[in-house]
């Protein structure tokens, strides 16, 4: 198939870090008898917003994560937390040379605790771009959107007045693969002068402020994903068939433990899961909408304004992510390297 690359310099280096010093959670999100939050056992609870159902208040069960972030350092490189649970802008790396392997294992344990780190002034030639992403495993070929002309691993957005911005909706990446990739490295080639930002959300921290009702209700189901909701259109009906055997419609827990980390988090997303298997339809629909809104919850959420050749790395097991389409009819060209995964559990 010719799909993925081989130049990894660290066999698993996503595997290494793993978050002792984060308590395991042994409470239940909500409110207790004595209407005490259930996570900070203090008055200074949500509370709900009736007749819509909205809940108002501080979300305490980021806290502990939140804190913890706070008090992260490193030995090769500065960061900067960006939001409660999610984003580190990190400064003191050229990325367009090639890194140290200490370098490369602390970005790794950063990426794991931040979710997705934010780099400026990289501005790297597309080889460059595929060289740095190697560093972290191997790289995919996209079947689908169209790739940079030298660089095959490097799916490229451009964007402009006929062409435009269809990533606006909370996703991961190509979650209809059997393996889906475990991270992607976002570069900025060419940005508009207003808008076209990302959005990134933490979907560990939306699963554990989920009613303990509803984390039991989905804990065991399984969710059937498949391309062609979003990529059906794209492929020639000649090729149908072929596509279709390649990439059948893949089943994946609807929550998945991230491999390195141990956390449970919402592995559903509306652009590709189509059903929630023995549920009727009715039903499914209803809960993988209900689950995929929590990415819209802003204290999940980091926002990044890019600047010509800012980068973007993201966890794509953990985080969904969803691009502004604000800018159109201006031009936004954005390259993207993406690494290969493991089948979710
Ligand atoms: C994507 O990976 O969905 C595109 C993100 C972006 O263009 O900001």
């Amino acid at each position: 198939m010719g799909e993925v690359g081989t130049r990894s310099v660290l066999p698993e280096p996503w595997g290494r870090f793993v978050m002792a010093d984060v308590e395991e959670r042994s409470d239940e999100a909500g409110v207790d008898g004595q209407g005490r939050d259930a996570y900070s056992g203090l008055s200074a609870r949500r509370v709900t917003i009736e007749p819509w159902g909205v809940q108002v208040g501080p979300l305490s069960h980021l806290a502990a994560e939140r804190d913890r972030l706070g008090e992260l350092t490193f030995e090769h490189f500065d960061v900067r937390q960006q939001e409660a649970t999610l984003g580190a802008e990190v400064e003191g790396l050229d990325l367009c040379r090639p890194l140290q392997d200490a370098a490369v294992a602390e970005l790794c344990t950063a990426l794991h605790a931040f979710k997705v780190l934010f780099f400026r002034d990289q501005p790297l030639t597309p080889a460059q771009h595929v060289e740095f992403a190697q560093r972290f495993g191997d790289l995919e070929v996209h079947p689908f959107i169209p790739a940079n002309p030298d660089q095959p691993e490097l799916v490229r957005f451009e964007k402009e007045a006929t062409v435009g911005g269809y990533e606006n909706g909370w996703h991961s990446d190509v979650s209809w693969r059997a393996c889906p990739s475990l991270g992607a490295v976002l570069h900025a080639v060419a940005i508009p002068p207003v808008g076209g930002d990302t959005l990134f959300a933490d979907m560990c921290a939306a699963y554990d402020g989920l009613e303990p009702e509803l984390r039991d209700r989905i804990d065991d189901l399984v969710a059937v994903h498949d391309f062609s909701k979003v990529f059906g259109h794209t492929v020639k009906e000649q090729d149908r068939a072929a596509m279709r055997e390649q990439y059948p419609p893949v089943e994946h827990p609807v929550v998945r433990t991230h491999p390195a980390t141990g956390r449970k988090l919402i592995y559903v997303n509306r652009f590709f899961v189509d059903h929630i298997v023995g549920v009727d339809r009715d039903e499914s629909d209803a809960l993988v909408d209900r689950l995929a809104r929590e990415a819209e919850t802003v204290e999940y959420q980091c926002r990044f304004r890019w600047e010509e050749h800012s980068v973007a790395f993201w966890v794509n097991r953990s985080v969904q992510h969803y691009a502004s389409s604000d800018y159109w009819p201006q031009r936004r060209v954005m390259e993207r390297a993406s690494i290969a995964g493991e089948r979710p559990v």
